[in-house]
């Protein structure tokens, strides 16, 4: 066993919030696990976070494949024996043309790869690391939302998700995210493990990039990372945003 500090798995954490998850969380002390499913792309990560005087560690991760997920959780197992911080950030983003659907047209297929990814993917990864974030003392699982799954805001006529009926199946694994949040945190209550999901806003990573109004990553990042540190008397089973603060509570 290699340590007592805190121990924290962001997944996708190679690129975009994930990796700036990881700097924030190691620049807290934290040694950071860097979950990616690209070898490359996860050591390069690595290395920039090592540069900077963070403690962290490529941790081979698909979200989407059993195998990959168990030797994960072994990995982990093996090398610090539990998990403190579980950050739920690889997504599959609607950054393609064929994303941009209406719900009376999109097709089973594409359906089916979202709620995969989005969400059966994150309900396996937590499950899978339950046992042992459940050794940890302070255990907090960090689901990454959005407005774009809050059904309240989409229903809103002058919200920005209103108008525009496209991207179900983002929305709707990213709702069905959300209920995973708040039924696993019911169910953890009296165990010390929180679970909240966070909301980055609209980031400038890949799908932000060319939007002037989008968050910076620090910016987006910062939900997640007050998440990942909440004292025990934090709150559980909520969703936060960077709206105001990074308080900020947003309607399921
Ligand atoms: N950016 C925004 O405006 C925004 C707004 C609201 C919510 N969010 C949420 O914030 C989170 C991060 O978003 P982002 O903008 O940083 O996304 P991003 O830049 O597209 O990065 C996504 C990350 O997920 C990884 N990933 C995708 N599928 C994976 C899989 N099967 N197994 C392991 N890793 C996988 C990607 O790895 P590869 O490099 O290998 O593809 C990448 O590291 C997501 O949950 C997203 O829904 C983002």
């Amino acid at each position: 066993m290699e340590t007592q500090k805190k121990i924290a798995l962001i997944t996708g954490a190679n690129r975009g919030l994930g990796l700036e998850i990881a700097r924030q969380l190691g620049n807290k002390g934290m040694i950071v696990l860097v979950g990616a499913r690209n070898e490359m792309a996860g050591v390069a990560a690595v290395e920039k976070l090592s540069q900077q005087g963070i403690v962290a560690h490529f941790l081979p991760l698909d979200i989407t494949k059993a195998e990959s997920i168990a030797a994960a959780v072994n990995q982990v197992k093996n090398q610090f024996g539990w998990l403190d911080v579980l950050v739920n950030n690889a997504a599959r983003l609607p950054v393609k043309p064929e994303d941009q659907h209406n719900p009376s047209d999109i097709s089973q297929e594409l359906l089916a790869e979202y709620m995969d990814i989005n969400f059966m993917a994150q309900v396996a990864t937590t499950q899978a690391f339950l046992p042992l974030i459940r050794l940890s003392s302070a255990g907090r699982i960090v689901n990454m939302s959005s407005t774009i799954g809050s059904v309240t805001l989409t229903s809103e006529p002058l919200h920005q998700n209103g108008p525009k009926p496209a991207r179900l199946a983002y929305a709707a694994a990213k709702a069905a995210f959300n209920m995973f949040t708040v039924t696993l945190a019911k169910e953890l209550v009296g165990t010390g493990i929180k679970v909240n999901a966070a909301d980055p806003g609209l980031t400038q990573t890949q799908v932000g990039q060319e939007r002037p109004n989008a968050n910076t990553v620090e910016q987006g990042a910062k939900p997640a990372v007050w998440l990942s540190c909440l004292d025990d008397d934090g709150p559980t089973g909520c969703f936060f945003t960077h709206w105001l603060n990074h308080e900020t509570v947003n309607p399921w």
